[in-house]
């Protein structure tokens, strides 16, 4: 059973350009509550952190460099069947691959300054929601 709730990032990429307003309209258009938000800027340490699920990928490095580029929007939010219809929302990982009107077909560049994340199940939305938010900062 899935739950309702999944976590997301606007990149550095989207924050830079001036995306923010426009991807949280779509996501709250889409029927997303947000449930927590905050705005930072990662260190090195956190973003490795949080992609050591990739540390043996290839391109692990430059996806920690880019993520500490500049600031991020992180958040968790919740709509039923959450985790499967935000990344229906943001399309693929690859924009030259996602459909038409999603979130990186409209706002990224690249496969790494794709302009948000989405947890790719729910245990992970979990696991990523409770490495950026407390319990007093969730709703
Ligand atoms: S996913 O969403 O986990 O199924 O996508 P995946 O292809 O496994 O990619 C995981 C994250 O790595 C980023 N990525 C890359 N960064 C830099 N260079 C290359 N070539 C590259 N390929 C994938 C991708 O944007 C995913 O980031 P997140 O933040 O998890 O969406």
């Amino acid at each position: 059973m899935s739950t309702n709730k999944t976590f997301t990032m606007i990149k550095p990429d989207a924050v830079a350009n001036g995306y923010i307003g426009a991807i949280l309209n779509d996501i709250i258009k889409d029927g997303f509550q947000i449930k927590a938000m905050k705005y930072i800027h990662l260190t090195e340490s956190e973003a490795g952190s949080f992609y050591a699920i990739h540390k043996d990928r290839p391109f692990y490095s430059e996806l920690v460099a880019f993520m500490t580029s500049g600031p991020i929007v992180a958040a968790i939010l919740e709509k039923d069947n959450a985790v499967e219809s935000f990344r229906t929302l943001i399309g693929a990982t690859d924009p030259t691959k996602a459909a038409e009107g999603t979130i990186r077909s409209k706002y990224a560049n690249s496969i790494e300054a794709n302009a948000v994340h989405g947890s790719d199940s729910d245990a992970n939305a979990e696991i990523e929601g409770n490495f950026f938010f407390s319990q007093f900062e969730r709703f």
